[in-house]
């Protein structure tokens, strides 16, 4: 099987998992199709959220200190998880390009046309610039990661994106993060901070809907690819934060009863009016919870970066001396 047809049947049976469930679910990391892309790129732009900006200026205001950190005498392996269009990461690979840092730039995203976008932008922008991008699932790719230890690398997990994952594996994550990482090497990782609710509330129920659009798109991908009739529309966003426990959970709620047939799965799902389907969670963090996670994986905070605003914060990780 190739990678893509491994994926797709993950997705499947994923699918399936999910939707015989009760309550039901579906994971958002099956979102990002071409046009799932588009739309985050979308949500970047949206007043509302505030994360990628927040990111964007913490980088802008320190690249110097971090360009300084991440320089080592031999050259440096810089490895991006979850790349999307790189525009924070560019500000960083500028910095280093115009200073003849000694690196490589190796971009993984789970979107092969994300990939390609990204390395055509960059062989615009920066021409000198070496660039290895490569498509792949977090899983699959952390393995290879352990092959990077020719020289030291840096590791860069942005924009707050393992806030989609529950904490245990948040911390299997980091684990796995760990283990491949020698002594000089570095994770810098984006961590949304908790704020005030209704900050967050919002940047996950935008006023355009982009939001809505953006998770209704794992339901168009079903109808599309498994041969499903979701009769979307009636499907509507709902978000839910906890201020207490920091979570944003993102839902998709029938309006009506439903009946739907999935032909690909030879499956019907009913769903009752106002039935729920999760579908994302978006963890927000304090410094105790990342400290607490970071410990239990085997690393430790060297230091931590915020903007004016103090919404969101990058971590140094270096493994636990
Ligand atoms: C890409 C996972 C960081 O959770 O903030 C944006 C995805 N979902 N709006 C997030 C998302 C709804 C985003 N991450």
């Amino acid at each position: 099987m190739t990678k893509q047809e491994t994926f797709q049947k993950e997705f499947e049976n994923h699918v399936k998992e999910g939707l015989t469930n009760f309550p039901k679910y579906l994971s958002s990391k099956y979102i990002y199709d071409d046009k799932g892309d588009k739309l985050f790129q979308q949500i970047m732009e949206l007043p509302e959220y505030y994360l990628t900006q927040s990111e964007y200026n913490i980088i802008d205001n320190h690249k110097i200190d971090l360009r300084q950190l991440f320089q080592a005498p031999g050259g440096f392996d810089l490895i991006e998880l979850g790349a999307g269009d790189g525009k924070k990461t560019k500000v960083l690979l500028k910095e280093l390009i115009e200073n003849q840092v000694d690196f490589i730039y190796k971009p993984i995203d789970i979107s092969q046309s994300s990939i390609n976008e990204l390395s055509a932008s960059l062989k615009n922008s920066f021409p000198t610039l070496h660039v290895q991008g490569e498509q792949g699932t977090y899983f699959a790719v952390l393995k290879e990661l352990a092959a990077y230890n020719k020289r030291p690398k840096v590791i860069l997990v942005l924009g707050s994106n393992i806030g989609n994952l529950q904490h245990p594996d948040a911390i299997d994550f980091l684990t796995q993060l760990k283990d491949v990482m020698g002594k000089d090497d570095i994770l810098f990782m984006g961590f949304d901070q908790k704020k005030n609710p209704l900050t967050i509330q919002n940047a996950y129920s935008d006023s355009q809907g982009v939001t809505q659009e953006f998770n209704r798109n794992l339901l168009h991908r079903v109808n599309k690819e498994m041969d499903a009739n979701f009769p979307v529309d009636l499907f509507e966003h709902w978000e839910a934060y906890n201020p207490e426990t920091g979570t944003a959970a993102s839902y998709l709620i029938a309006t009506q009863a439903c009946t739907v047939t999935i032909k690909a799965l030879q499956m019907e799902v009913s769903f009752d009016q106002w039935e729920t389907i999760h579908t994302e969670i978006s963890q927000k963090y304090d410094d105790n919870t990342v400290e607490w996670l970071a410990t239990t994986a085997g690393l430790q905070i060297t230091k931590s970066y915020t903007d004016d605003k103090q919404y969101f914060k990058n971590y140094i990780f270096k493994v636990k001396a």
